[in-house]
């Protein structure tokens, strides 16, 4: 079972049909928007803020939790320079991005400890590594994820479970929409490739992250040679 959230955004859903498409039992979530697309009708909104509705949502699929690999995709940016972000703005990001993601882990694990086995994947970003005008509370909470994953490697490796994250550059789906056209060939002169990742990047690598268990607790950069 993969379970995915965040199906409706550009790279899960991406994601959720290329894994469909090879054969994986995969289950979905969404927030607010409902998909509409064929092959997303079984998909559930769940808030990933709201660790009661994930305790519910894991006690309802408990049963076909088997060889679970969780792909934690759901995320959430805001634009503004520090000084002048609300504070309730910033909440929200860490709320979602870092305790959301938590959630969802904290939720997954009973699970795959009692099993022995489980892959967890979070798409987290080069922006916690370098910096960039007006992202410090994304930043801050994709840091956090990268910090987070450390200690829970070593608490489950005995338990035959991974945890690792993908540090994402930019790629051609998804939040780069809220780019502007001018910031985004700004950011492409800075990319060896000078172009924007094309999420098949993103399947591969979670393939080889779910077929290697000897890699945990690691920060994959998947940047196409960003500077
Ligand atoms: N695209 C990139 O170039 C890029 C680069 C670096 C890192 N990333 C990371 O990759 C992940 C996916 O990015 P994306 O570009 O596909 O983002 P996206 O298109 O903006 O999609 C975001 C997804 O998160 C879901 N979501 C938001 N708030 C939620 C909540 N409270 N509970 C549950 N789900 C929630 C949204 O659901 P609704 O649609 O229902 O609201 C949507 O499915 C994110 O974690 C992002 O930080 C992306």
């Amino acid at each position: 079972m993969i379970i995915i959230t965040g199906v409706t955004g550009g790279i899960g859903k991406y994601l959720f049909n290329a894994f469909k498409n090879s054969g994986e039992n995969v289950l979905g979530t969404y927030h607010q928007n409902i998909p509409t697309e064929k092959g997303f009708e079984n998909c559930h909104a769940l808030d990933i803020t709201n660790a009661h509705q994930i305790e519910e949502f894991i006690k309802h699929h408990k049963k076909s939790f088997i060889n679970t690999t969780l792909i934690n995709c759901a995320g959430i940016t805001h634009s503004a320079f520090a000084h002048k972000s609300r504070i309730e703005d910033w909440n929200h990001v860490i709320n979602v991005n870092l305790n959301g993601t938590y959630y969802m882990i904290r939720g997954v694990l009973p699970t795959m400890r009692e099993q022995n086995f489980g892959r967890i994947i979070n798409l987290s970003s080069i922006v916690a590594q370098t910096g960039v005008m007006g992202t410090s509370a994304y930043a801050a909470s994709k840091a956090g994820i990268n910090g987070m994953i450390k200690s829970i490697a070593l608490e489950n490796a005995q338990k035959g479970i991974t945890i690792n994250n993908i540090n994402l550059g930019y790629f051609n789906v998804g939040m780069i929409e809220t780019v502007t056209s001018d910031m985004q060939e700004k950011i492409k002169s800075k990319i060896a490739y000078h172009e924007f990742g094309e999420p098949q990047n993103i399947f591969n690598t979670i393939q080889y992250i779910r077929d290697t268990p000897y890699l945990t607790g690691s920060c994959i950069d998947l940047n196409g040679g960003l500077v």
